[in-house]
């Protein structure tokens, strides 16, 4: 549904986004992680056709960016960084305008879906002035939508919202993916990314992993069983003789194990232990979070440009 190839975005001599190539299917989340200035924003706003690539090409619903941006710009819709509306009308005459600007066929009724879908439908004869800051957030994901866009770009949709407003972001962005929607989610919080992304692309100006979430962990968890012993005994470490334990080493009550697969290994250490006799207490995986794991890939020393 996304497709890009060697896009590149150049501002001067500085690089924002160096030669990304990848591939958002129909009906997944894709979420783009990386520090400030890693370039996300500036991918989102060429995929959208708000900002022209320096470099490589894109395609968005089978259009290509550059090419057939009139086609894109109905195919998507896009929640930015900071939304504008027309702060002193009403939350239904800015979604009406929006809704024109897309020929939407009905614009009533699509307005009032969406303001009833993001809870807004009560205040929408109020002024856009008048709402908060996490309302307001939910108004640009109404305005986002009402043209029935099959592909979103969310560029930090719950930045700033409390946890039960983020809380029900989420949700709705959960219920966008079922229907079938592709989602492009910008965002900071590892949590959020873990919950909803089906797949996770690092960028640091270049991309540095695309993988799902539970695989980036798998991928650089360290392979470490710890296991606490209440009768320790140094052939619980010397006698273990199985193929798929790489070391172990005792320390007080605690046996540490490094294993080739700990998903696949732990069972059989375990029944090994207990034929040598221990008592075990406690087993433990030394499995890292997905913040662990995005910390140490945009931590090496190539600093964004
Ligand atoms: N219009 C512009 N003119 C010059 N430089 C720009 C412009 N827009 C973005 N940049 C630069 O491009 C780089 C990438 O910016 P971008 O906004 O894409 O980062 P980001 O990943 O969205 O960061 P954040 O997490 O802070 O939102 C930054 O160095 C930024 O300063
Ligand atoms: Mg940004």
């Amino acid at each position: 549904m996304i497709r890009t190839e060697g896009l590149t975005r150049r501002f001067g001599d500085r690089l924002a986004v160096d030669g990304l190539t990848l591939e958002v299917r129909e009906g997944e989340i894709l979420g783009l992680l990386g520090p400030n200035g890693a370039g996300k924003t500036t991918t989102v706003r060429m995929l959208a056709c708000l900002l022209a690539p320096t470099g490589g090409r894109a395609w968005v619903g089978g259009h290509e960016v550059g090419k057939e941006a009139s086609a894109i710009r109905s195919t998507v819709g896009i929640l930015t960084e900071s939304p504008g509306f027309y702060k002193r009308l009403t939350l239904e005459r800015n979604m009406r305008y929006f809704a024109e600007l897309y020929g939407v066929p009905d614009p009533r009724s699509a307005v009032q879906r969406y303001l009833e879908r993001l809870g807004l439908w009560d205040r929408r004869t109020d002024a856009v002035a008048t709402l908060s800051k996490g309302l307001r957030q939910r108004l640009a994901l109404a305005r986002a939508l009402v043209h029935e866009p099959k592909v979103l770009f969310l560029d930090e949709p719950t930045a700033g919202l409390d946890p039960e407003s983020a809380r029900d972001v989420r949700r709705f962005i959960a219920e966008l993916a079922d229907e079938r929607r592709t989602i492009l989610l910008c965002t900071h919080n590892l949590t959020e990314a873990e919950e909803l992304c089906n797949r996770i692309a690092v960028l640091r100006t270049r991309l540095i992993a695309l993988d799902r979430p539970a695989a980036l962990k798998r991928r650089m968890s360290g392979s470490r069983v710890t296991v606490e012993l209440g009768n320790p005994r140094p052939e619980f470490a010397r006698d273990l003789g199985l193929p798929c334990v790489r070391a172990a080493e005792l320390a007080g009550p605690t046996l540490q194990v490094e294993v080739a697969d700990p998903e696949r290994d732990v069972p059989a250490l375990v029944r090994r232990l207990v034929e040598l006799g221990a008592e075990i207490r406690a087993v433990a995986r030394d499995e890292r979070s997905l913040e662990d794991v995005y910390l140490e890939l945009v931590g090496g020393n190539d600093a964004p440009a």
